[in-house]
């Protein structure tokens, strides 16, 4: 397994498997590596075969943390993440420094990409830089690392939602594909930020997958539409009778329009977001 973490040689490397007719499965990733990330490289790799290259960029990209968030604090361990990748069967591992992927000097980097309409709710609006450093990371990565096919996981919906819509409207000749959330055995959405909770935020953090489980519960009642208001009233007091816990947002949404629903019924998805002392969890379902 290669790490390579020049731009230059990334895209000089690609650029020869694009010629040899090399099919390319990418796993973009802040690193911290977890199953849920490992989940998407054997994805990927059955997308590309043994003959095709898997790519695993770990980048912890400043651009898409608000000023106020995490960036610095972000858990990364490139030793143990090469390690994982190695056993995991990839390729190659590609891990920028920031002076690479974001020249300052006399001319710095000034170019954005933005989606203008499915990143405007729910993390968009709870986090106002997040998408349009996101959309510009994943554009830059796309460039460098010149994927066929490119695995985003379903835990961050609204994220693998505004890159397929990036990809759709700018005509990357790359294919998204979106793969199943990983969770604990007690259900909580695997996570490079849970190793932020110890103890008993820990516990606390079940509540988000618990709370998914009470909107299915109320739909199993036959007979009635539910109203998405009334359940959200209901399922913040639930949320938030864990003393740690603080609801973010809790949106119910279309899953393709990502519009927000006055009704909730089978079918419909439901996101939100829960601090848990500073710790913030987002998570996701269809119901
Ligand atoms: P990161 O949070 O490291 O996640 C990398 C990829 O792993 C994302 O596609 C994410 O949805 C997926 N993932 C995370 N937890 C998962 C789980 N429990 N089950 C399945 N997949 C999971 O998302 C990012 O990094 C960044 O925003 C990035 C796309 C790399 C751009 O910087």
């Amino acid at each position: 397994m290669r790490i390579v973490k020049r731009v230059e040689s990334m895209q000089r490397l690609a650029l020869a498997w694009k010629r040899s007719g090399v099919r390319v499965g990418f796993v973009p990733t802040m690193g911290y590596l977890h199953a849920g990330h490992l989940s998407l490289v054997r994805r990927a790799r059955r997308l590309v075969g043994t003959n095709g290259k898997v790519v695993v960029s770990i980048y912890v990209n400043p651009t898409q943390f608000g000023p106020r968030e995490d960036f610095s604090a972000y858990p990364r361990d490139l030793t143990g993440d090469a390690r994982a990748c190695r056993r995991a069967g990839v390729d190659l591992v590609f891990a920028p420094p920031d002076a690479e992927m974001y020249p300052k000097g006399t001319s710095p980097f000034s170019t954005f990409v933005t989606e203008e309409s499915l990143s405007q709710g729910m993390e968009g609006a709870a986090r106002p830089t997040h998408f349009r450093g996101v959309t510009t990371v994943v554009t830059k990565l796309f460039h460098l690392v010149l994927p066929d096919v490119a695995v985003f996981g379903a835990k961050d919906y609204q994220q693998a939602a505004v890159v397929g819509k990036m990809v759709r409207d700018l005509n990357f000749p790359v294919r998204v594909v979106v793969a199943k959330t990983c969770r604990e055995t007690d259900g909580l959405a695997m996570s490079s930020r849970n190793k932020y909770l110890t103890g008993d935020l820990r516990r606390q953090a079940t509540i988000l997958w618990r709370s998914i489980g009470e909107a299915r519960r109320a739909l199993r009642k036959p007979g009635r539409a539910i109203s998405a208001l009334r359940l959200k009233t209901r399922l913040k007091a639930f949320i938030e009778k864990q003393p740690a816990a603080r609801l973010d947002y809790l949106e119910f949404f279309d899953p393709d329009l990502l519009v927000p629903v006055s009704k909730v019924e089978p079918g419909t998805q439901m996101a939100l977001a829960v601090f848990l002392g500073k710790t913030r969890l987002i998570d996701n379902a269809r119901l």
